[in-house]
């Protein structure tokens, strides 16, 4: 058992951001106690209100704060009083690049086959894993408009692929399937026919796969891979694509979990500070209604406690959702539950309670 103390950055952020990392922060103060680990946790009051306020999405500064942390727990970002992206690209976007966050790591696992919208699929058919690159690709920003608003206009925005970022996206994706120990296969998801820069991604991807003799590597294009992930989940066991490709692809994951309101990611940088997020947005209609389901925020919690080297008290967390899901004790997961944010909470907090004693 660790002895460690995590200093946890939090950023409730927009919506139902506040309400699902409340819930989140409730199911991490018990796995503390009952794993035998401690941690602090510095608030950061970062989103809409606060630009509103005071004009700052998110301070230069903070970012050399942050990185002398172990992890940051964001909720969610986006409100539809401020320009459409703004603050996601300032603030998640912002962390994700300005900490070189280069892995945004997906789990697609189907706790409970009721969930699954796909007919006949059965958790053990789906149980894989994106590794999306997360700095790249159409992400960085560059690019622009050309005699804007005019009949004339040219919008541009450059996809960029480095060796650097493909190797290192490719390394951790089958670090990854040695590490499960499942099936033992890579697959690479890209668009290399068309898109003829990813041919980057092929290359590297087959160089980089020869260090790993053991595994099965494996190609799809993007289209055909969102086609087998709904014809043949089973199939998958690791896939590494690029960024805007990852985007898309781990949406479409999410329904075949079950929905948005499972989903949770990490943006890794192995032995950096690392930030864990739900995938789903801030849900403005909902805020402070205690209606959203705060799963995806524990799946967060659960993920950043695993990257942390708390393996024990992340498959206990993972232990009891997958225990109020199959049992239907939360039958939903969206949220027409008929539960709140806080009674979910609750339940995941004694269920865990039970699997751990
Ligand atoms: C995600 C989100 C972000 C992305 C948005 C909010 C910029 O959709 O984390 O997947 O596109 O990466
Ligand atoms: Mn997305």
């Amino acid at each position: 058992m660790s002895s460690r103390c995590y200093e946890i950055a939090v950023i409730p952020g927009d919506g139902i951001g506040e309400e699902v990392v409340r819930e989140g922060l409730k199911v991490l103060e018990l796995a503390s106690s009952l794993f035998d680990f401690s941690y602090e946790t510095r608030n950061y009051p970062f989103g809409a209100d606060h630009y509103l306020e005071t004009g700052v999405s998110m301070p230069e500064e903070v970012f050399d704060e942050l990185r002398q942390l172990d992890a940051i727990l964001l909720g969610a970002i986006g409100d539809p009083r401020i320009e459409v992206g703004f603050l996601e690209r300032a603030i998640i976007a912002g962390v994700r690049f300005k900490l070189d966050l280069f892995v945004n790591l997906r789990p697609i696992k189907l706790y409970a086959e009721h969930l699954c919208p796909l007919k006949g699929k059965k958790p053990q058919d789906v149980d894989l894993v994106v590794v999306r690159e997360n700095t790249e690709d159409a992400y960085t920003g560059i690019g622009g408009h050309l005699k804007k608003g005019t009949p004339d206009e040219v919008a541009l925005q450059t996809m960029i692929y480095t060796r650097k970022g493909c190797e290192r996206a490719c390394r951790y994706a089958f670090e990854l399937a040695r590490k499960r120990g499942g099936k033992k296969r890579v697959t690479l998801v890209d668009k290399a026919n068309a898109v003829r820069a990813q041919d980057i991604w092929t290359r590297t991807f087959a160089e980089v796969g020869e260090e790993y003799p053991d595994l099965e590597k494996d190609h799809a294009y993007i289209d055909a891979a969102c086609m087998w992930m709904i014809k043949n989940p089973e199939w998958f066991d690791v896939l590494v694509t690029p960024n805007l490709f990852g985007d898309i692809i781990t949406d479409l994951g999410a329904m075949v979990q079950g929905g948005m309101g499972i989903a949770a990611s990490g943006n890794i940088h192995p032995g950096k500070v690392s930030m864990f997020e739900p995938i789903h947005g801030s849900a403005p209609k909902y805020k402070g209604q205690n209606k959203a389901n705060p799963l995806a925020t524990v799946a967060a919690v659960q993920m950043m406690l695993d990257f942390l080297g708390e393996g024990a008290a992340a498959a206990a967390i993972e232990g009891a959702v997958m225990e109020l899901l199959s049992s239907r004790r939360v039958p939903t997961l969206d949220a027409s539950s008929g539960l709140g944010t806080d009674e979910i909470g609750n339940l995941v907090v004694s269920e865990l309670r039970k699997q751990a004693g």
